[in-house]
Formats: C-alpha cells, structure tokens, sequence
C-alpha cells in the first residue's frame, strides 16, 4: 500500500511577522494585531496539512506562549511541539499535551534553528526527556542531522520519530553539493528505517528543492514553514498549502 507523505505546516514565521510590528502589546490577538499564526493555522487545516507544528523558543522571537493554548483548543489535526530540552520546556509541554514533541538545539543567537539536536553527546538528557515526554502519552521526534551517529543514538534514546536536518541540502547549490546531501539523506532515512524510527525532514524546504528530497526513501512527514508562508504573500495560505501537498503527492516510497 502506497502510505501518503504528510506535511507538517510550520506556522512560526506567520508569528514573526506580527512580532515585528506588535512586540510591545501585551496581547497576542485582537484589535488592530496581525497576523494571528493561529487563524494561519487553521486555514493550513482547511487546505490540506496534516499537522501544525511551532516552535516555542526561549527567547519568545515569534511564537507566544498563548499562541500554543489558544492553538491547542482549536486545532483539528496534530500539532507537534518543536522545543528545547530545558525543564522550562517540558513543564510546558506538561501543561499542553501536544500530540507531538520536536526537540531542538537552541542557541540565543541564531536567527532561526542551525544544526540538529547532538543526541550521542547528551544521551542521558535526552533519554530522560523523551522518557518524561512519552510517559504523558506525548509522541517524541529528535531533529537530528543526517549522520549515522546520531541517529543510531535516537533509536538507543528510544525515540519513535527523528526529522532529518534538510538545512544544508537546501542551502548546496552546485549539482555535486546537492548530490553530496541526498546521498547522505538517502543512507541516513535508510538506517533509520531499519532501526525502526519514523523518519521525517525539514528546514529550507521549498516549492523548487522538495522535487531532489522526494527521492529520499521512507519519509514520513515534511515540516515546512518559510516557503509556505513566503507563497502565501502572493496566492494566499490555503493555496500556497495546497500546491505543497500537489507537489507531495509525487512521492513513492
Ligand atoms: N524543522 C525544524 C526543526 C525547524 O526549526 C524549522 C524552522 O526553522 C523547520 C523544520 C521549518 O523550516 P523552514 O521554515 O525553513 O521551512
């Protein structure tokens, strides 16, 4: 049976946008506020994605803790938690019960996530967070560069679900550079797949690069959030989503 590849909206930069403009309110919502990464959401919902993820980061740059509440009573598909593995983070996904956790690297002074989650360096941390999060029923994803290392460390950390780090494939831009980063996507999902790990991907995914990721097997769910939201300034949420999930529809595992 041919199984879907699912897309993961991510609606954090929609947060970054009203973050521009409205940083100094004390409201998330309401009045003269736009745009509520919510009613993003929501529309993605309509037009086809099967999860919504964002990122609550420490710093607050974009998503708001209310943003996460609000989204989480409305909601009508997954929404997957991307966070650091700090106790602040887990108290509050504690409070929420998403249906899914990401858990990511985070440095201050990066603009947006830079490398993936070091697994093998910090395995006992990880382990207790992903046992924490798991024993609330909550599913744990480990976003993780595409090296054999680190995801042999996921599987031992007992992680049911890892996201590839697509972020160099996006930014090679020769042929053989690109070549180079499907080869190591491709021998990473294979191994993940045979260690019995969901294999998902994201970062810098877009309308033009996905047609090179799409040869990578046993993918799962793409998480995409800059080029949607990017497309959507010209056709609108619901259709940028849709020709995304149009372009999805090629895949074979
Ligand atoms: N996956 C992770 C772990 C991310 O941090 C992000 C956002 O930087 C994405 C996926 C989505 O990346 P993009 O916005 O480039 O599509």
């Amino acid at each position: 049976m041919v199984q879907e590849l699912l897309l993961g909206v991510n609606i954090d930069h929609s947060a970054t946008i009203r973050q521009a403009r409205y940083r100094t309110e004390s409201a998330t919502v309401g009045g003269n506020i736009e745009p509520d990464p919510v009613a993003v959401a929501q529309l993605a919902e309509r037009s086809g994605a099967d999860a919504i993820t964002l990122h609550l980061r420490e710093d607050r740059r974009h998503i708001q803790d209310e943003d996460v509440r609000r989204l989480r009573v409305c909601k009508t598909t997954r929404m997957n938690l991307e966070m650091a593995c700090t106790e602040e983070m887990v108290a509050f996904a504690k409070e929420i019960l998403p249906e899914c956790v990401l858990l990511v690297p985070e440095g201050r002074t990066e603009v947006t996530t830079e490398g993936g989650l070091d697994v093998a360096g910090q395995m006992d941390r990880v382990v207790s967070t992903v046992e924490e999060l798991q024993g609330l029923g909550i599913e744990v994803s480990l976003f993780i560069d595409p090296d054999e290392e680190q995801i042999r460390a996921s599987a031992d950390a007992r992680a049911t679900m890892v996201e590839l780090h697509t972020g160099p494939f996006a930014h090679a831009h020769s042929r053989s550079a690109i070549e180079d980063e499907v080869i190591r996507l491709v021998s990473t999902a294979n191994l993940g797949n045979d260690l019995g790990l969901l294999v998902n991907a994201g970062h810098g995914i877009n309308y033009h690069n996905i047609l090179s990721l799409l040869r990578v097997p046993h993918l799962h769910e793409l998480n995409i959030g800059h080029s949607i939201i990017s497309r959507a300034v010209f056709v609108g949420m619901g259709e940028a989503v849709r020709e995304m999930k149009q372009i999805m529809l090629r895949y074979r595992r």
